[in-house]
């Protein structure tokens, strides 16, 4: 028997599952005022059953001023008015097990809501009181403490540190912040930081949750003494194995933090699984995060900056199986999320041009036919990939990015804080349309949504793309099913060839072709085609799709 852990090879149904992102406010609102919720989500369920997926990951619902759209949690024991009740809670989980479908639910560990009762106990008490060391809490620097304790700057743009007002009106210390003012960082030197997280864990396992995608999972443990840090700030923590890292990122200590909170997860019967996000570099280094006795998977990040050419797609393709296989660990892929450009739009921009933090009028718009023609043809060769795939709501019915929200509509803490230069997320996070001729396109029973939906949005609507042959909503449930029913998940990729205009490689009896090129490329000879992003000419495959072959 192989005693060496890393040459184990896990195995689970997270292994090769297709897992659909719920972000809660936008997927289905049952009541009307606009912000879908828990109830809206039960609703819907038989459509996850449908398209095919094995799990759903719930972006948070917990109680919330909303600073950071529920990433700013009051009380990680309960349900915000806003999208329901605990009983919701249970519903939903009750009713997502009955269909065969898993619930991972979301957990914010680097930092709670302003609003959270330690907090505010913090705030009242004394420097140096236990109240404080909950949280970050330094004396500023200068004569009066007029300045921030280090140049550290918040992932949403400006600096990290806000300045607290003691009871008695005088200004007082300053907390840490690495993302909103509104998100106070928990000091994971403490203690009881880490009891009240072990509890919070039990909390949701005991209400059946399958597992827990874990928020900013790289940046709990801060460097001791908080040191400068001259580089811009960037949440990709460094792409070099040995390069320094920041201080704020990536450290040591977070790994014996999931090395305990695995062993609650496995004192529990069922599979259940812990999903860092963390956005760091290189593969190898994420890799870490999945060793055996810590996370279960980590979304894969690089894969989803990585760009549409055949020699990008190969070779990060190729670098996290090499990752994940060096530890034993399943790979996951990820095109879509609610932090990033949807796919559909984000390929319709020019290759190797910046990455834009959010789309605006006035910027430079995708070209909308071919970001989609290329978001299914790269759909389809992630889902040809072994491991597991998430899926973000909406991209199943090709759902472009909003481009022209108007600035006034933005919600979103990055757009004022980076002083109105980064858009930020709120494109990407609009309610989704389920029927095209329905108010809010169906998403709720009336015309109020959160966030402005674009005119234009009723062709997407889910009832103009169901059973309608060739649709992007048809591509994605026949290829789940496909998937499934090959095993491609659980599978294993020989690359048959990778050239500069064409990638090729075989997962089990299939075979799969992407062309990047320019020119179409003959199909081969006696080739049945199971699955196709595109149309095909006779018998060439067109630039720009994928191909899934027998
Ligand atoms: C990552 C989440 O995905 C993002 O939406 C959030 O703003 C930050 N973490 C801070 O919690
Ligand atoms: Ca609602």
């Amino acid at each position: 028997m192989n005693t060496d852990p890393t040459q184990q090879t896990a195995t689970g149904w997270w292994t090769e599952a297709a897992i659909y992102q719920i972000y809660p406010r936008s997927f289905a609102d049952s009541n009307g005022d606009g912000i879908g919720d828990l109830p809206g989500i039960t609703a819907r369920l038989d459509h996850l059953v449908e398209l095919g997926v094995d799990a759903v990951w719930l972006s948070p619902f917990y109680p919330s001023p909303q600073a950071d759209a529920g990433y700013d949690v009051a009380d990680y024991r309960d349900v915000d008015p806003l999208f329901g009740t605990l009983a919701d809670a249970d519903k939903l989980i009750a009713e997502a097990r009955s269909r065969g479908l898993r619930v991972i639910v979301d957990l914010v560990p680097n930092h709670t809501s302003s609003a959270h009762r330690w907090f505010q106990e913090a705030l009242a008490a004394a420097p140096g009181s236990a109240q404080r060391s909950r949280y970050i809490f330094r004396d500023g620097l200068g004569p009066a403490g007029e300045q921030p304790p280090n140049d550290w700057q918040s992932v949403f743009g400006g600096p990290a540190w806000t300045r607290t007002v003691d009871p008695d009106g005088q200004p007082g210390q300053w907390y840490l912040h690495l993302f909103d003012t509104g998100q106070p960082d928990l000091n994971w030197d403490n203690p009881e930081v880490h009891e009240e997280f072990l509890g919070v864990l039990r909390f949701w396992l005991d209400r059946g949750v399958d597992g827990f995608r874990v928020d900013v999972a790289h940046g709990l443990i801060k460097q001791a003494n908080l040191p400068d840090w001259q580089e811009p700030q960037e949440i990709l923590s460094g792409n070099e194995i040995d390069k320094p890292r920041p201080p704020m990122w990536d450290q040591e200590g977070v790994h014996e933090v999931y090395r305990q909170w695995r062993q609650v997860l496995d004192s529990y019967p069922g599979e259940r699984v812990l999903v860092a996000e963390a956005w760091v570099e290189p593969a190898e280094r994420l890799a870490r995060y999945v060793r055996p006795d810590e996370m279960h998977q980590a979304f894969n990040f690089e894969y989803l900056l990585a760009a549409w050419t055949a020699p990008a797609q190969y070779a990060v393709i190729t670098r996290s199986l090499e990752a994940t296989d060096s530890v034993g660990a399943p790979t996951t892929w990820v095109l879509s999320n609610h932090d990033v450009v949807r796919h559909a739009s984000r390929l319709g921009l020019a290759i190797g041009g910046g990455r834009p933090n959010g789309i605006g009028i006035g910027d430079p718009q995708p070209d909308a036919a071919l970001g989609l023609r290329r978001a299914r043809a790269a759909t389809l060769l992630m889902l040809a990939l072994p491991g597991s795939a998430y899926l973000f709501q909406g991209e199943e019915l090709g759902l472009p990015e909003h481009t022209t929200m108007p600035d006034e509509a933005r919600q979103d803490p990055t757009w004022a804080r980076s002083g109105h230069t980064q858009r930020g997320r709120d494109g990407c996070r609009v309610p989704i349309p389920w029927e095209a001729d329905a108010p809010s396109y169906g998403f709720g029973p009336t015309d109020a949504s959160w966030l402005p939906q674009p005119p234009s949005w009723a062709e997407y609507a889910l009832d103009r793309q169901r059973d309608v042959p060739g649709s992007t909503y048809e591509l994605y449930s026949a290829a789940l099913r496909l998937r499934r029913a090959h095993g491609l998940g659980r599978g294993t990729l020989e690359w048959l060839s990778s050239g500069d205009e064409t990638l090729v490689f075989r997962n089990g009896d299939l075979t799969v072709l992407t062309n990047f090129g320019d020119a179409p490329v003959p199909l081969p000879p006696n080739a049945e085609v199971l699955a196709t992003s595109a149309p095909l000419n006779d018998d060439t495959i067109p630039t720009d799709v994928t191909v899934w072959l027998r």
